[in-house]
């Protein structure tokens, strides 16, 4: 009989109606889990930097504990040798001593506090390890491609059993901890995977050659791994279905196969299917990837084996992984950044409130953070990390200190700040001179490249807003009039920014069009454009009109072109901007616009004419308008979003979130 932790019983929810196949059991091993759900293991960079759990760690799983309602929980991935070769990340948490084992129950103990099955992962970062020290260590020493990446030596025979060992001793100390599954990462470049690839395993010896040489090493951890879990806790491994390192002479997609059957052959009680490496130079989960592209590698996966088959990569809604199990295709569905943005991702989906998710948006700044040494933060996720911090919970006004609240501007800055006011007791007013909601954002999303995505953002907070009992005024421009009528106890600025003005010769001309009109399909565009900004805003456009066929030009004043783009996301965009022929002035601005071309000025004070017949203006400046006469009229103000500092909407959100605290 298998081991049940907790019952679950789904069957009056709505969402087990609707995507039976996610609320279904199934055994891994000796061990039922009562659905179909898994957080798939996550770094957060939030322990401290000596491998120790802390508080906030504990919030951050406690909360994905509670969304994966019953399912699996992992933690981050441990790393295991005293001389931090296998850390990949300043806050990772460590298993190379007992002295680890009290922080690591509390994790498993906060997962076990939500009724849903812990899980600790081991995870050795091989060549994407090293990061307190000077070298990392490695099968054999191939030069690293990212340059953020430490050199690496080749490990001993013996230093590859010392690993095995430590591997085994780790997860000896979860089980004392109180985890119930182990799981070994062997994903994207870390060190099992360095085994098991063409491209980083040149060993002649036991640890090398042909595909099962390269497997030994796995094979040993497995089996070591077995041996102290016994019969009754499960032992899963993560492992690269496809690498995508054809042009480094990495595994053929059948050596990779061979991978997961001689796992299981080892005795692996589930595989977690997974793709790419950090030094692959395809995309793997970036927005411009479509949702369920993957799936297919997961079906050839259960081609191959019988043990169970997990995946995320790109499956941010259940329709597609309950389709996919459903199909036999796929056995658990996994999440990691859905669960980031949204910690009760899954438990809204099981309770049908589906339009309450907030939706990540695959910009990937929560990875781009932890290379470089950041804790992690949410795009979108305000409380992200910040779980443990009561300051971060929106808390209920007194009533006499209950506000009339005006905003103006229903873009991600406004609405955000408008629900979390309306939800702690004040009376909140949104307001936008355009009929519909999400401001900007409503531009933004028309770019190539998946951007239709960034309108998951103000459908939530347009959801919440609804709930939180927040009055929509919309078609309705804010006036001076206006604000004397109404008096409001305070007034909070979202109305996004102003567009600037091209200082140079012509800068007035018919043909200076403003981004925004262009996004939307009013303003009209020749062939030959030149796009003022090398923002995110001006990137959009130009890759939309590209793909159109038009000739597109930058210019703009940044030191180079994305430079607002967090690096996980923006080489995708530099590949785009190739791509699609457009070329980039960065470090410049326009003298003068003609009808036929612009001058451009160089930082060094060389002029260079470009042809062009529209000129697009997307550099923006700070938006000042009603400032003055909030001001004047003594009432409270804030200023948040595009308004106050041209950025992004991940600020627009997070002022927004801060300012609905404070009010
Ligand atoms: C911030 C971040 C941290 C991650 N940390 C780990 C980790 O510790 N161990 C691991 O096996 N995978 C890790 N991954 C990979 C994820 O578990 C997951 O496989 C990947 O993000 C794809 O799934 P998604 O599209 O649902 O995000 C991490 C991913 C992200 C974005
Ligand atoms: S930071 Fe971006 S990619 Fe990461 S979870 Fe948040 S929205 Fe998703």
């Amino acid at each position: 009989m298998a081991k049940l932790l907790f019952e679950w019983d789904y069957s009056s929810y709505p969402g087990a109606k609707t995507y039976p196949n996610l609320f279904q059991p199934i055994q891994i091993g000796n061990l039922t889990v009562p659905n179909r759900i898994k957080y798939a293991a996550t770094e957060d960079n939030l322990n401290d930097h000596n491998g120790f759990v802390t508080d906030a760690d504990v919030a951050y799983i406690r909360s994905r504990a509670e969304g994966v309602v019953g399912g699996l929980c992992f933690m981050q991935g441990v790393y295991m040798d005293e001389a931090q070769k296998g850390q990949g990340y300043v806050g990772q948490a460590a298993c190379w001593d007992d002295k680890y084992v009290e922080g690591l129950r509390r994790l498993a103990d906060a997962i076990h506090g939500e009724r849903a099955i812990a899980g600790f992962q081991l995870m050795d970062c091989g060549r994407v390890g090293a990061v307190d020290v000077d070298r990392g260590h490695a099968p054999s020493t191939v030069p690293q491609r990212l340059r953020i990446f430490k050199p690496m030596y080749e490990m001993t025979n013996e230093e590859v059993k010392e690993m095995v060992r430590q591997h085994a001793d780790a997860a000896i100390r979860g089980i004392e901890a109180g985890f119930d599954v182990i799981e070994i990462s062997g994903i994207v470049g870390y060190l099992i995977s360095n085994f098991l690839s063409s491209y980083t395993n040149r060993r002649t010896d036991e640890y090398g050659g042909d595909i099962r040489g390269r497997c030994q090493a796995m094979v040993e951890i497995i089996q070591e791994v077995k041996k102290v879990c016994g019969a009754d806790i499960p032992v899963g491994i993560r492992l690269c279905s496809d690498e995508l390192l054809n042009d480094v002479k990495g595994n053929t997609p059948e050596e990779s196969m061979e991978t997961y059957k001689i796992a299981e052959e080892a005795g692996a009680d589930y595989i977690s299917c997974t793709l790419g490496w950090q030094e692959s130079i395809y995309p793997v989960i970036s927005r411009d990837i479509p949702q369920g592209n993957w799936l297919y590698l997961a079906k050839r996966a259960k081609e191959h084996v019988k043990i169970p088959i997990q995946m995320a990569y790109r499956l941010f809604t259940p329709d597609r992984p309950n389709k996919a199990i459903g199909d036999g295709d796929l056995d658990i569905w996994e999440m990691c950044r859905s669960m980031i943005a949204d910690p009760l991702m899954p438990k809204k989906v099981l309770e049908g409130r589906e339009d309450e998710i907030r939706h990540c948006v695959a910009c990937n700044l929560c990875l781009a953070r932890l290379f470089r040494d950041a804790p992690m933060t949410c795009y979108i996720n305000p409380t992200c990390a910040h779980e443990h911090d009561e300051s971060f919970t929106p808390k209920p006004v007194e009533e006499d200190d209950k506000k009339d609240v005006m905003i103006v501007g229903a873009g991600p800055a406004g609405l955000e700040c408008a629900y979390v006011a309306g939800m702690r007791g004040h009376e909140v007013h949104v307001y936008d001179k355009r009929e519909e909601m999400g401001g900007t954002v409503l531009e933004a999303s028309r770019a190539p490249y998946g951007d239709e995505e960034l309108m998951t953002c103000p459908h939530y907070q347009k959801e919440m807003c609804e709930k939180a009992g927040v009055e929509f005024h919309l078609g309705a421009e804010v006036t001076e009039e206006l604000i004397q009528d109404e008096m409001p106890d305070t007034v909070v600025l979202a109305t996004g920014p102003v567009y600037s003005k091209i200082q140079g010769k012509g800068g007035d001309r018919k043909n200076v069009v403003n981004v925004l009109d262009v996004m939307a399909g009013t303003a009209e565009v020749g062939e030959n454009v030149i796009v003022w900004g090398n923002r995110k805003p001006g990137i959009g456009v130009a890759l939309k009109l590209a793909k159109e066929g038009k000739k597109v030009t930058i210019v703009g004043r940044e030191k180079s072109a994305g430079f607002d783009v967090n690096p996980s996301f923006k080489w995708r965009y530099m590949i785009y901007l190739k791509q699609n022929g457009v070329m980039a002035y960065n470090d410049c601005d326009i003298e003068e616009i003609n009808d036929n071309e612009i001058i451009v000025k160089t930082y060094d004070g060389y002029r260079l004419p470009v042809k062009c017949d529209t000129v697009i203006v997307s550099e923006r400046e700070a938006n000042d308008g009603l400032k003055n006469v909030v001001q004047a009229e003594g009432i409270e103000l804030f200023v948040i979003g595009d308004a106050l500092v041209p950025r992004n909407m991940s600020s627009a959100v997070h002022d927004g979130y801060r300012i609905g605290l404070r009010i």
